[in-house]
Formats: structure tokens, sequence, C-alpha cells
């Protein structure tokens, strides 16, 4: 009996050693921590169990008989996140670069069952180098069987991605079918072809930072949802994101405590307009003022800040907030803002978690590079999301909501279920100004007379009664009220039933 009790410890201290010391100790010089260090990080404390640690590759091609290593670079188990269990599969780099194998394959895919079919979320950590070579076509085989468990699991589960390292060929499929992507800053990249096969294919000499590193996919490609520092605090960030999220769609918004009164007034809301309609503010600043303890989590912070999206919490629920930015290129919609917007929206409407929509905007974005980059299809992505969405969805308008885009931001016409504006909403066809000059164009030579014209438009739409008349705004209210509004709105909803016709999926416009 002590024998094999031993045996058992000496093998898990050697699965425990993945590639052994001198590829640990060359992670750690990389500033990257491994696998089991991440998970214990990621973890409640001594809440880990882990999967498969002495799965070994059957591989015997290319001198592979001999090289065996306990785990084959992929460490699989579940555990717990502030006392709600998830599952993780976290690569390790140290055996084989992470390369994934038929047998690593396998590893992942029972985890990914296990998950769905307790409906519990799963985070994958990566850090690896895309197929093992020498496994060839078992390799891809073991690739697919992983996204095709990745797409039945949409929707159903939340599916986490964080990027920690490399993470090339076919690795970066199945995050780019997860949730949300998050990477480490200049520890880790993301690309499908790496900078060798991109100089012998289009002769670009590019760097791997340059080619797929977080400063690009957080901005310009918009793949990555938020890049963190290191690695400690990408993954005590992912322990906060998931205190946002249901276990799965079956269950409700995880309920937290709060001290924060839904009783509680902001007067600072109420000069938070500024006079001038062209001087920006800081929508930020209202989220972080009605969210219970200004607590917010934003999704895609680098990439189209003329829409913020992220989630918070009203009275202790998730809730995701949707809203436009007068900061930045004045709250305009253009295609990355509306693409944005759709897929939070959708992950919300998922989810089961109620929108909070902040209006400001003064319309779609002109222009011809706006045009020829598909602005009608990115928008309209929007307005589906939008109009699709069965969760409990609350609007507000603070300032303009002008032409197709009022429609968009979850409007009363497409299901918006309580939509209150405040004193200062403009709620128009376009602003005033540009109105006037359209439809008095034969007065355009004529300063005083436009002027008027301006003053007449302004007059009759720069309010929110034309539309609170129609019964499109329910309620005007005082600004420093909205979140006692917002927690009254929310509650009221709680048992909202809508459902869509039968269909076997959308046609979401792509
Ligand atoms: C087998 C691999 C491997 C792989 C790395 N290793 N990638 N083994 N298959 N794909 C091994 C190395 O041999 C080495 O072993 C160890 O991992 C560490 O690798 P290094 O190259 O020393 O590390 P580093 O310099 O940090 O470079 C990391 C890397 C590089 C950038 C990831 O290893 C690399 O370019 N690897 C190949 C990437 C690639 O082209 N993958 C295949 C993509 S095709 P030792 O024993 O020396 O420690 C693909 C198709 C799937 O994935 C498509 C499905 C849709």
């Amino acid at each position: 009996m002590k024998n094999v009790l031993e045996q058992l410890t000496q093998r898990r201290q050697a699965a425990q050693l993945g590639g052994g010391q001198k590829r640990i100790d060359a992670q750690h010089t990389r500033g990257k921590l491994t696998a089991r260090e991440r998970i214990e990080l990621l973890m409640d404390e001594n809440s880990f169990e882990e999967f498969d640690a002495f799965v070994e590759h059957r591989c015997t091609d290319f001198g592979m008989g001999d090289k065996k290593i306990p785990g084959d670079g992929v460490v699989t188990g579940w555990g717990t996140i502030n006392g709600r269990v998830v599952y993780v599969f976290a690569k390790d780099f140290t055996v084989f670069g992470g390369s994934l194998s038929e047998a690593h394959a396998r590893k992942i895919t029972k985890i990914q069952d296990m998950a769905l079919q307790n409906r519990a979320p799963i985070i994958g950590l990566f850090d690896a180098g895309g197929a093992r070579i020498q496994e060839g076509v078992a390799a891809l085989g073991g690739y697919g069987e992983v996204f095709l468990r990745n797409t039945l699991s949409s929707g159903v589960i939340p599916q986490i991605s964080v990027i920690m390292g490399p993470c090339a060929g076919g690795d970066v499929y199945s995050p780019a079918m997860t949730d949300f992507i998050f990477m480490v800053r200049d520890t880790s990249y993301m690309f499908v072809t790496g900078p060798d096969v991109v100089k012998t294919v289009t002769n670009e000499t590019v760097t791997a930072e340059e080619l797929g590193g977080a400063s690009v996919h957080t901005t310009k490609s918009s793949i990555a949802d938020r890049g963190y520092d290191n690695d400690v605090e990408a993954l005590l960030q992912m322990r906060r994101l998931m205190d946002f999220l249901p276990a799965s769609n079956l269950v409700d918004v995880p309920q937290l405590p709060t001290k924060d009164a839904a009783s509680r007034k902001d007067l600072s809301l109420d000069t938070m307009i500024p006079d001038n309609p062209n001087q920006p503010y800081d929508i930020k600043e209202l989220i972080r003022k009605v969210a219970d303890e200004g607590d917010f989590f934003e999704i895609q912070e680098a990439h189209a800040a003329n829409i913020v999206v992220g989630f918070g919490r009203m009275e202790g629920r998730t809730v995701g907030f949707v809203a436009n930015q007068p900061m930045v290129l004045a709250g305009v919609l253009d295609s990355d803002a509306s693409r944005k917007a759709a897929r939070f929206v959708r992950f919300c409407d998922c989810f089961g978690i109620p929108l909070v929509t902040l209006v400001d905007v003064p319309g779609f974005l002109p222009g011809t590079s706006q045009e020829y980059g598909g602005l009608i299809k990115h928008g309209a992505k929007l307005l589906f999301a939008y109009a699709e969405a069965t969760v409990p969805k609350v609007t507000v308008i603070t300032r303009k909501a002008y032409g197709g885009a009022y429609d968009v931001m979850s409007s009363k016409h497409i299901r918006g279920d309580v939509n209150y504006a405040w004193p200062t909403a403009e709620i128009a066809v376009m602003g005033p100004k540009g109105a006037a000059e359209i439809i008095y164009r034969s007065e355009l030579d004529d300063p005083d007379k436009i002027q008027k014209r301006i003053d007449d438009y302004e007059t009759r739409f720069a309010n929110p009664f034309v539309a609170a008349e129609r019964g499109y705004i329910d309620e005007v209210i005082q600004p420093h009220a909205t979140r006692q509004r917002l927690c009254r709105a929310l509650n009221m909803l709680r048992t909202k039933k809508v459902e869509n016709p039968w269909k076997k999926h959308d046609n979401i416009p792509l």
C-alpha cells in the first residue's frame, strides 16, 4: 500500500513539473507565470481539482515515442471563483510549447463537455504554439472538436479566453468563438500566421507585437476586449468579471449584496449637460453615478470609444450598460461602434442580462469611408441586436437622439420597455441647423432668415415633449433621480416574458 501511495505522489510531482524546471524558469524570465500558477491565482484557494494530469500523447512519429510528458501541454479541471463553479483549461507552454496534440485536445473537449452539461462557465488560458507539428492531421482534428464545442456552447454558457503568451495558428479560432478575449500586454500575441510566414508570403516585415500584440487587438482589430499589464492583473480581473456573469442561459444573473440605496439621488446630474449642445461631457461619469458603488467593468474600452459598453449592477443585480460617449466623435454611431455595441447587446440578451441604454447620439457618421466600409450593414447589426433582444430594456435619452440613431438606441419602436428622457433631451430627425438648411435651402443666402428657421426648429424639436406627447417617451425624469428610476423600472421588469416567433435561428447581417 505504502508503495502505491508513494508512486502516486511521485507521478503527481512529475506531472506538476510539466516541461521541467529549466523551462519553468524560462517562463518566469519572460514575465509569465506557469499554467498551474495561473490557475492558482484564478480560482478560489484550494478549490481547483485537476483532471487528466497523467494523460500522454500517443504519437510515435519524429522521435515523439520517447518524448512523453504527463499532462501533454494543458492543465484542465474545475474549481470555484468566489464560490461559483467554473471549468478551466490552461495551456502549459513548458510542454512542447503548449502545442495541441490529439490527446491534448481530448483533455480540453472533456472539460468543454462537462461545462456545457453542468451549465457552468469555462475559461481558457492560452500560451501555445498551435497544432503539434509532429502529429499532423490528428492535431487538426483535435482543433475541429474544440471549435465544434465552442459553437454549441455559445449562448448557453459564458466562454472566456485569456491570451497570456503566443496564440498562433489553430489556437486563435477557439478564442475567437468565445464571448470575450482578454490579453496580457507585451507578453501575448495572437495571429493566424506569424511574422516569418507573413514575410514569405507578402514580403512584409513585422514583429509579433506589431502583428498581433494586445496593442493591436484591443484597438485596431478589436479582436481582444481588454488588455492587462501582467498575468496577475489579468487573472484578478477575470475573477471580477465572473461575478457579473450568470452561470448559464438557464439561470438568473448573480445578485451581490450592496450598501448603495436604490433611492440614492445625485444632484450633480442636474447640471451634467452643458448649456452648449456641442460641448461634450463624460458619459462614463453618468454610468458610475447610477451604478451600484460606481462599479463598472468596461468591455472594449480602447476600441470605438464613441460608444461605451460594459457591466455594472443595479441593486446588486448585473446589468449591461450601452452608452454613446459625447467625448469621442460627439458620440456618433459609426461602423466600429455599431459592431461593438451589437455584440455586447447580443451577449447580454443570450444570458438574460438587462440592458440600460444611455443615449446622446448625433446620428450615424457620414462619409465615403464609412459607406464604403459597410456602415449600412454594421449599423443594421446594432438595430437588429436591440430589436431581437427580449431582456428588459430601459433607455434614458440625456441629450441628442437624432435620426436613425434614435430608432437604433433601444427606442420604444424596437421594444424598449421603459424609455425615459431628461428635460435636456432633443429628439429629432437631425440637429436644428442641418434641418433648417435643408428645408429652407432657398433662404441660405439670408443669414437672419435662416437663423430664425434654425431657432424655430430648435423650439419645436430640441426637447423631449414632442416624443413624450406621442408616448415614445414614457416619462421625462429629473436627472438626479436617474438611479432611482432605473432601479424601479428594472425591478418592475424582473418578470418580463417575451418570445420571438419560432425560427431555426435568425439571419443577422454579418
Ligand atoms: C510542436 C512546438 C510547437 C508546435 C513550439 N513547439 N511550437 N512543438 N508543435 N507547434 C516547441 C518547440 O519545439 C520548443 O521545444 C518549445 O515548444 C518552445 O518553443 P520555442 O520555439 O523554443 O519558443 P519561442 O522562441 O518562445 O517561440 C514560440 C513560438 C514558436 C512563436 C510559438 O515555437 C513557433 O513559431 N512555433 C510554431 C508555431 C506554428 O507555426 N504552429 C503551427 C501552426 S499551424 P523545446 O523542446 O525546444 O523546448 C496550425 C494549424 C491548425 O496551428 C489549424 C486549425 C484550424
